[in-house]
């Protein structure tokens, strides 16, 4: 049973960017109650209610996984890791969005699972054989019997996105081969306890996995966690190495020590996420302090990134162009529309991040670095960066 210990209010979808605002648009626009639970059972932290996967990922999908430099290169340096350890001759990926990890594979060895059409369509025209579909047990069989099983099955910021996850387990069990990996990553728990980076949760994260809840879970099947990393992505990610249990994969080192250190933390106990949400009500309250100051003193502030993150933190915190004059992204197909919930306009960097800005707002904090570097102009002149991870401050 979940218990509650957060709310973060009502939110709208995080990948429905409005193509205009009025009237009849925004009475329209779905809102839902964002409360987050821990499973004392599993130690599991989920979504108190989930939302139907179909509102959140059709053809309409905005997100583009190779839209970044960062998470370019991080696909390509995994792909070049998994072919080394696992030397894999078919692989497949769930959630292959634009096909930014598979690209770094042979064609005729790599099955790209994609449910978005407008993505899938990408994959396919590109000449990958793609399933634009949910996966689940019945996918899993259909594409074994017709490209026999999988050595290779790897999955990045999709599983999270996955409210049955014994389905999507018991799918994994189905498709691999004997000594078959299922290799996935997500946005760590962990991470996001410690830098309290409560915009990790939104309609797509159903669940903030760590390693005592991925094992607890699956102790009742026929697959095991043999090693685990904690990574750098998307502000902290942890990636899972699952296989058989039989399989000829034994358990790291890595595996006890990740164990020790969540136990420490408190991953299991609810205590530690009630104190988090202590924690997240804090930093609400000074943000809107600075932004507010900022204002008084006619400063101009914009924010740096249409993420589904901000949209949490800008639903939450109720921020919107009272605050927030516009966002920029250089995502085209998030360009000249307004943000889900608070209808911030979004434009591009090149006109956005002009002489007249005095501040940004990282709403892609988990890219600062990337971020710091590009825009070294910006910074030289006197514009500076707000942040509320790991807690509020200028930079
Ligand atoms: P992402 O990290 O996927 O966050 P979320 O999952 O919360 O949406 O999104 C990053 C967004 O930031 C994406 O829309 C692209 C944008 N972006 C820029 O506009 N400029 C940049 O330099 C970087 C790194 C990202």
């Amino acid at each position: 049973m979940k218990k509650i210990f957060l709310n973060l209010g009502k939110q709208p979808i995080t990948n429905s960017f409005l193509n205009k605002i009025d009237k009849k648009t925004t009475k329209n626009e779905f809102f839902y109650n964002l409360s987050i639970g821990f499973d004392k059972k599993n130690f599991l932290v989920s979504l108190m209610n989930y939302v139907n996967p179909k509102k959140m990922f059709n053809d309409k999908y905005a997100h583009r996984a190779s839209s970044s430099k960062t998470m370019r290169k991080s696909f390509k340096v995994i792909a070049s890791k998994l072919k080394k350890r696992f030397k894999p001759k078919k692989s497949l990926e769930i959630g292959s969005n634009d096909g930014v990890f598979i690209k770094n594979f042979d064609k005729r060895e790599v099955i790209a699972v994609e449910p978005c059409k407008n993505l899938a369509k990408i994959t396919k025209s590109a000449g990958f054989k793609t399933y634009s579909e949910f996966w689940n047990k019945r996918l899993a069989k259909k594409i074994v019997k017709s490209n026999n099983k999988i050595d290779l099955i790897y999955s990045a910021n999709t599983i999270s996105h996955i409210p049955d996850f014994k389905e999507v387990f018991d799918a994994a069990s189905i498709g691999l081969s004997k000594n078959g990996v299922f290799v996935f990553e997500d946005p760590y728990i962990g991470s996001v306890i410690k830098n309290n980076s409560y915009d990790q949760f939104y309609d797509e994260h159903a669940h903030l996995f760590s390693l005592l809840s991925v094992s607890k879970i699956l102790s009742n099947t026929n697959l095991k966690v043999f090693d685990v990393e904690i990574i750098k992505t998307h502000g902290g990610s942890i990636r899972f190495y699952i296989c058989r249990r039989n399989s000829k994969f034994k358990k790291t080192k890595n595996m006890k020590f990740l164990i020790s250190k969540e136990i420490r933390q408190g991953l299991n106990k609810f205590i530690t996420f009630k104190k988090f949400s202590n924690r997240v009500k804090k930093s609400k309250k000074k943000l809107i302090h600075i932004l507010k100051k900022l204002k008084k003193n006619n400063k101009k502030i914009i924010s740096y990134g249409a993420t589904y993150k901000s949209t949490t933190v800008f639903n939450y915190c109720n921020i919107g162009t009272n605050f927030i004059d516009y966002v920029i992204d250089t995502t085209s197909n998030k360009q000249g529309k307004f943000t889900p919930g608070k209808h911030i306009p979004i434009i591009s960097p090149k006109v956005g991040l002009n002489d007249a800005v005095d501040y940004a707002f990282l709403g892609a904090w988990n890219f600062k670095k990337e971020i710091q570097l590009k825009e070294n102009f910006f910074l030289k002149r006197g514009g500076k960066f707000i942040t509320h991870v790991p807690n509020v401050r200028i930079i």
